[in-house]
């Protein structure tokens, strides 16, 4: 293949004019390095007028971005629009279609629409790379498609949320209240104006599902995933796993169990010293448990423009080098639908209660854990310490021995139709491996 390309860019905010500033500024080292020539036949976005940190006239503009991947002249089209459905899922399959490569950093593109895609691109045998779609800057794509193919995966998790990984590092740190701490993160550039999918998990799920479908040679699928976002930990949550040696962190875990792959996202408690508790505001961390390799940690910036945007240069490379390999790393007749299994193995767990001040609460709610089968390895009960709104009732917090999670569902909906609780009872998972 010819090392001299054509692109066409699609979406020209964060990453795109990243994108287009970082390959202008590395023009010679990409053809010193990789005899990369490349030029930029045109750009889209919403609106033409918009100031950028580009100069549009440099450029041609298409009103259109499915122009792009119509335009023979053009080899490689990158979609750094987002989105699931709308224009990012046309262009990719316009472009597809048209046979030529395609480069995209939509975690949700590729999570919801995993198996068309991949059916497409296996057919028409094009180029598709999404380096910067998990992970920002941590090549995480290539580490699992071309670094470990002879090893066996057993489970893959980490931190795959750079805002709520922000947000939970200034609860811990600083103190802060969830509102202020997502507010700093807002001020800072760090959370989108609507930032729910950062919060509520799904960002972390889109990508856990990605790289499940990596590692376990399934299509990626949000289904029978369990996802908890970072919605309901309180900053005394953060003091209490302090004392009992933990961080909490919001954690993706994909593991392959006895028929089926258990996902899920929730917020755990990891070591404050191990791998996953030292990781602190954007960053990320993937951990990949094999067979021969032991455990593989890749720790980096997960988001912005320069990390995200080096990863679609390194894609760029990889498609002027003819560097080829099936979207999931296997071709389409070989990938399986997502085979689900959420049984979980027992594990301890971090509960936090706020007990009514009255009588004999506190011998009610140990005997429903107790009838649970939930037994307590350590337990704090601070009179001082109420929340604003809770000052009738008593932060309890217990660390539980192994318990399945069965047991905790259970004793959770038998807590909340009690008089016993002013406030929801948490149940944080402890992780073992980190
Ligand atoms: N930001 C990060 O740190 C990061 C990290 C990893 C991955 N990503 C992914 O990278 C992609 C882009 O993210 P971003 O942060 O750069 O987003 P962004 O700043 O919101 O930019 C989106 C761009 O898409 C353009 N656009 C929207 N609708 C369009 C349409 N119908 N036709 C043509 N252009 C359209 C917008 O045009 P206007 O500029 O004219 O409004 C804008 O230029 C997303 O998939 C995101 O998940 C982002």
């Amino acid at each position: 293949m010819s090392n001299s390309i054509n692109i066409g860019i699609a979406g020209l905010g964060t990453i795109g004019c990243g994108v287009v500033n970082n390959l202008l500024r590395n023009q010679e080292s990409l053809k010193e390095k990789y005899g990369l020539d490349f030029e930029i036949i045109g750009v889209s976005a919403s609106n033409k007028t918009k100031k950028r940190s580009i100069n549009l006239e440099d450029f041609n503009w298409y009103d259109d971005p499915i122009d792009l991947a119509k335009d023979k002249n053009i080899d490689l089209v990158i979609e750094l629009v987002g989105g699931e459905k709308g224009i990012a899922y046309d262009l990719a399959i316009e472009t597809i279609n048209n046979k030529k490569g395609f480069i995209t950093a939509n975690k949700a593109l590729l999570s919801t629409n995993g198996k068309i895609l991949s059916e497409l691109s296996c057919k028409n045998n094009v180029f598709f790379g999404y380096e910067a779609a998990v992970a920002g800057g941590i090549p995480i794509i290539k580490t699992l498609k071309s670094g470990l193919f002879l090893d066996k995966i057993n489970n893959i998790f980490g931190i795959l949320n750079g805002t709520s990984n922000f947000i939970l590092s200034r609860m811990n740190s600083a103190n802060k209240s969830f509102e202020d701490a997502l507010s700093e993160a807002q001020e800072l550039g760090y959370a989108e104006a609507d930032p729910s999918f950062d919060i509520n998990g799904m960002d972390a799920a889109h990508k856990l599902s990605i790289l499940s479908a990596i590692s376990f040679g399934e299509f990626p699928s949000l289904e029978n995933t369990s996802v908890i976002g970072i919605e309901n930990i309180q900053t005394i949550d953060h003091k209490y796993a302090k004392e009992f040696g933990y961080k909490i962190k919001l954690i993706g875990k994909s593991s392959l169990m006895k028929g089926g792959i258990s996902k899920e996202i929730s917020p755990m408690l990891v070591k404050k010293d191990g791998s996953l508790g030292t990781v602190e505001g954007v960053s990320n961390v993937v951990c990949i448990n094999t067979d021969y390799n032991g455990t593989l940690i890749l720790e980096g910036e997960g988001a912005g423009e320069g990390p995200t945007s080096a990863s679609v240069l390194s894609d760029i490379v990889d498609f002027a080098q003819g560097i080829k390999s099936h979207l999931f790393n296997k071709p389409f007749d070989d990938l399986l639908d997502s085979t689900n299994n959420n049984e979980i193995s027992k594990r301890c767990y971090y509960l936090r209660v706020f007990l009514v001040d009255q009588k004999g609460s506190m011998a009610k709610f140990t005997s429903i854990l107790e009838k649970n089968g939930i037994s307590i390895d350590q337990v704090i009960q601070r009179g001082d310490l109420h929340l604003k709104d809770e000052k009738n009732s008593t932060p309890v917090i217990i660390l539980t021995y192994p318990v399945d999670s069965d047991s905790i569902n259970s004793a959770f909906s038998e807590l909340i139709k009690t008089d016993l609780i002013s406030l929801n009872p948490i149940f944080l998972p402890v992780l073992k491996d980190n």
